[in-house]
């Protein structure tokens, strides 16, 4: 299953190629789809304006890996409902929450806020070069797409010179553990090596989810090969308080191995 919750009709899983145009395409129906089901399961433990990089519950109010914000131009890609935006608005600065799911916006319309909201893919930022001062992404779009260097790329144009661009992923050691919160999902049972995407797809063979993996080691050159330096890696910790699920990720498996992996990253 996608990690993100159950899915209620199920559709075929397998690993095999997704090009950029079907990963995208998979992705804008899947979260249009599902868009509903996951503000409703996450949406509290989100918070409508708190800014939250991953299911550890690392909080930016806390870990302040964006640098002071206030007065800044701020980029949310993969913002879904905008609630990181939000945080962001409340601290002063000036963001734009960008997602490719028209459904996702919708529940950002729903919560409110005065936060522009933009429905784009991340690889075509209709913006011009050099808008913002920081670019910022908690677990949206770059876990999904084929070609993270053509994003990150793009990043950069619309970073000014010196700005930060930091985003959240599924920590890449997942990829070889089975996505399950309990004892089942403690042993290795595929390679981490392989970076094969995880496919979920149709009867007629169309891609409706797609995941793609990168090691860390592959993720590093990424960031560097889309002109940016990495200034730190973070592996939030599983704290004490956070006792809730969310789909793979849970106290059991945090206490282990770390679920997500935040690369905070300046325009070189
Ligand atoms: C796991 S959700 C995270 C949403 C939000 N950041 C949060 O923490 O709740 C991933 C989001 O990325 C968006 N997304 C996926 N692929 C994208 C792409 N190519 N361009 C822009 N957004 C994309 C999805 O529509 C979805 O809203």
């Amino acid at each position: 299953m996608s990690q993100y919750f159950d899915e209620h009709s199920e559709p075929e899983a397998t690993r095999r190629d997704a090009g950029d145009a079907e990963s995208t395409r998979a992705s804008r129906g899947w979260w249009d789809r599902n868009a509903d089901e996951y503000q409703n399961e996450h949406g509290a433990f989100l918070g409508d304006d708190r800014f939250v990089w991953g299911p550890e519950g690392l909080d930016e109010a806390e870990a302040r890996l964006l640098g002071e914000v206030k007065g800044l131009d701020v980029l949310e890609i993969g913002a879904g409902a905008a609630q990181c935006s939000r945080w962001l608005a409340a601290q002063g600065a000036r963001p734009v929450a960008l997602d490719l799911s028209h459904r996702q916006l919708q529940h950002a319309l729903r919560i409110g806020g005065d936060v522009p909201l933009v429905e784009a893919d991340a690889g075509a930022l209709p913006f011009r070069t050099a808008s913002f001062d920081v670019v910022c992404s908690a677990y949206g779009a770059v876990p999904f797409v084929a070609d993270p260097v053509a994003v990150f790329r793009e990043v950069r144009r619309v970073l000014r010179p010196g700005g930060r661009w930091v985003f959240s992923v599924t920590h890449p050691i997942r990829w070889a553990f089975p996505d399950e919160p309990g004892p089942e999902g403690l042993s290795v049972a595929a390679s981490y090596f392989d970076r094969t995407p995880y496919v979920e797809q149709d009867e007629q063979g169309e891609a409706v989810y797609v995941e793609h993996h990168r090691t860390i080691g592959d993720r590093v050159r990424d960031v560097v090969a889309g002109g940016f330096r990495l200034v730190d890696l973070v592996e939030p910790e599983w704290p004490a308080w956070n006792s809730q699920e969310w789909g793979g990720w849970s106290p059991l498996r945090g206490n282990l191995i770390p679920g997500t992996a935040i690369f905070v990253c300046e325009r070189a």
